[in-house]
Formats: C-alpha cells, sequence, structure tokens
C-alpha cells in the first residue's frame, strides 16, 4: 500500500515551525536555541531524549518493541555566515547568519517525522531514532555525534538523510544507487626559497615560479594520475607572495581543495599531490612544506539501502517522480554515519524558485515539507513494514 500524504494540518505546522527556525539561525556549533526548540518539540510529542555533554546534539527516540535496533533518520541543524538579502517576513533577525542551505527545512522534516510518529502512536518492530546534527557546514558535527555514541544503544541498522535540491523540480526525489557526493580535503602548500632582487634571479631561489609550475602540474593529476572516468577536482584557491615589483619573496603560500567520489581517487590525488610538490620543486630548489586540513570522505550510498529507498519513494510518489540525477562534487558529513550503519543519502526536489543553495535569497521550499516527511515514512514502512 503506498504510504498516505501526511495530512495538512501537521504540514502546516512544519511550515509555521520551518519559518520559526529560519527567522533565529545558528552557526555551526552554536545551535543553542535551535537545541531548545527542537527538544521542546520532542518533549512535546512525547519522544525519549538523549543529550551530549558539551555538544548542541539532540538524538530522540521512538520506541519499538525491540529496544536494541533502530532505524536512523538525520537532519543538520546549523546555519551559514551570510546576510539575508531575501527580504521575506520571516527572514534571519540575525547579522551575517542564515539558513542559506536550507538546513531549517530538514530540522522541520524530521521534527513533523517525530510528530506524525507519536500522533499515530503505534510502536515499529525496532526503535525509530531521530539524529538532530550540529555543525554539519564546519564537516565536523556528524563525525563528533558518530564518536559519541549517537549510533550505538540502540545500535542503527539503516541510516538515512536528505537534503533540499534547487535543481530538481519540486515533487521529485533523487536517489543515487553509488556517490551522491565528493570528498574533501583542504591543502596548504608554503614554497620556501630564497629571495632577492627581481633583475638578478640566478642568485636567487623563486617560489613565485615554482607555484606557477606547481599549480599546472597539478591539474595532471586530475587529467593523467586519475582514471578519466572517476571524478576528481583539484583547486588552487589562494595565492599569497611578495609585495613589489622588484624582489623576489623568500615564500609563496598556496591553499586549495581536492574532491573526489571514492576513497582510492581521494587517497591518490592525496599522495599525488604530496610527491608532486615536494619532487617538483626540489628540482627547482624550493622546499615544499604540505599541511592536510582533512575533511570529510565522499558520500557513497550503499546499494541496498538506495534500491530501498528508490522503491519506497516510487511507492509513494510514482516512477516518474524518482530520478537518478548525476552526483555533486560537493561535501556533505553525512558518510560520518555511514561509516557505522549501511545508508543512503537523498535529495528532495525544492524547484528553482529561491536560487542555489548559499545565496543570500535562498528560502527553503515549504511546498517540499510534506513530501519530505512522505519519503521519510515510505522508507520507515519499506524497511520495517507498517507498525
Ligand atoms: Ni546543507
Amino acid at each position: 500500500m503506498p504510504t498516505a500524504p501526511v495530512d495538512t494540518a501537521l504540514v502546516n505546522e512544519c511550515i509555521a515551525l520551518r519559518r520559526r527556525l529560519h527567522g533565529d539561525p545558528e552557526l555551526s556549533g552554536q545551535e543553542h536555541r535551535t537545541r531548545e526548540a527542537v527538544m521542546a518539540e520532542l518533549t512535546a510529542a512525547g519522544l525519549e531524549i538523549r543529550t551530549f555533554p558539551g555538544s548542541t546534539a539532540v538524538v530522540a527516540l521512538w520506541p519499538g518493541r525491540d529496544r536494541t535496533r533502530a532505524i536512523a533518520f538525520r537532519a543538520d541543524m546549523d546555519a551559514l555566515p551570510l546576510q539575508e538579502t531575501s527580504g521575506l517576513p520571516w527572514a534571519s533577525r540575525t547579522g551575517q547568519a542564515m539558513h542559506a542551505c536550507g538546513h531549517d527545512g530538514h530540522t522541520a522534516i524530521l521534527l513533523g517525522l517525530a510528530r506524525h510518529l507519536a500522533r499515530a502512536g503505534k510502536p515499529y518492530p525496532v526503535d525509530v531514532k531521530f539524529l538532530f546534527q550540529p555543525a554539519e557546514e564546519a564537516g565536523n558535527g556528524a563525525k563528533q555525534m558518530a564518536l559519541a555514541g549517537a549510533m550505538d544503544a540502540p545500535k542503527v541498522e539503516a541510516v538515512f538523510g536528505l537534503h533540499g535540491w534547487p535543481d530538481l523540480p519540486l515533487g521529485t526525489i533523487g536517489v543515487h544507487s553509488g556517490a551522491v557526493m565528493a570528498s574533501v580535503d583542504n591543502f596548504e602548500i608554503t614554497l620556501i626559497g630564497k629571495g632577492g632582487h627581481g633583475a638578478q634571479p640566478h642568485a636567487t631561489r623563486d617560489p613565485v615560479f615554482a607555484a606557477a609550475q606547481l599549480i599546472s602540474a597539478a591539474q595532471s593529476l586530475v587529467s593523467r594520475a586519475s582514471d578519466p572516468l572517476d571524478a576528481a577536482v583539484v583547486t588552487f584557491a589562494q595565492v599569497s607572495a611578495g609585495r613589489t615589483f622588484n624582489v623576489i619573496p623568500e615564500e609563496c603560500l598556496l591553499r586549495g581543495t581536492v574532491r573526489a567520489h571514492s576513497a582510492a581517487a581521494r587517497d591518490r590525488l592525496r599522495s599525488g599531490l604530496d610527491t608532486l610538490a615536494v619532487n617538483l620543486c626540489k628540482g627547482l630548489g624550493i622546499e615544499a612544506r604540505l599541511h592536510w586540513v582533512e575533511g570529510c570522505p565522499a558520500t557513497v550510498n550503499d546499494a541496498a539501502m538506495a534500491a530501498l529507498a528508490r522503491r519506497a519513494a516510487v511507492r509513494a510518489f510514482g516512477e516518474a517522480a524518482v530520478v537518478e540525477p548525476r552526483p555533486s562534487m560537493a561535501a556533505e558529513d553525512f558518510p560520518f554515519f555511514l561509516e557505522k550503519a549501511p545508508g543512503a543519502y537523498l535529495w528532495l526536489g525544492l524547484g528553482d524558485k529561491n536560487g542555489s543553495l548559499h545565496n543570500p535569497r535562498f528560502d527553503f521550499n515549504d511546498d517540499a515539507l510534506g513530501t519530505g516527511i512522505r519519503l521519510f515514512m515510505a522508507i520507515l514502512e519499506e524497511k520495517l513494514g507498517a507498525p
């Protein structure tokens, strides 16, 4: 039996809630008022709540018959350091903080699911676990929750998350059978040479010249060292050296990012850049010091869980509403949950009326909230059967 649409009254409550959250955004790791709002909703719905010392994370449980096992759904709660210019009545009341990535929508959807289950009042075979996550934009919220035991006791056997996606039409669901989002690792390379007169390069070791060679050569990691069918990105985003026309500086600083859709491609890019930077620069008499800021692994859906989510979405919304778009090279920290349990990360079509994510006029499309709740319900029932 297809999962029924969520009732209008509940959707309207979620819209009001989503707009309240939108007006009061908090940055990564500082989601204190958001956490209070989430906990108040969960308490009112009658769910069990777990918190973690020193963290704004919240875990809630809808108890099942077997309290040792669980299926989990996740929402991220943080906002971005951006000045909102939407002019909407519910726009951010805080300067330089804005729900420009739609995490207000994700949080409202997960609270809507909690209310929906609580009102139905029926236990499932196992617990339903709700993961309200801080600091997704910082890339460390999911990792800290997983380390703190959020996926244990009851043990999560399948985990699902979603992200509102403006490129997909409203009412559609994007389900990837494998990679959805890329890994991210940021690098800093300091090239150390020997400064001197711009007219006497032979008496120097020019780190700017070495940087130019390295920036060009690093693209060979994508075009020559990677399988052409593996997506990979190497971007140099910052180049800093020198202060004037005629002085060759001592040092040049390079900063950038690498992205990949598999662990193998990620490792190849990182070790490739290490080797290339050190050896190419050595040949030019320059010392290269690399420092990596490790980010998130690639988000790669478990094939069986993606198939389950696809079946659920087709049953709820019909074949035509379920698509498999090309994956994104942006990153997400959901894979830290996937390291603990198989699962899938889904895209919820928002339509593009408010433009792309991370833009100062973005607003989560409220018309997608009911679809999000119904999608999670459909997955829940596909996995566990009716209560
Ligand atoms: Ni986001």
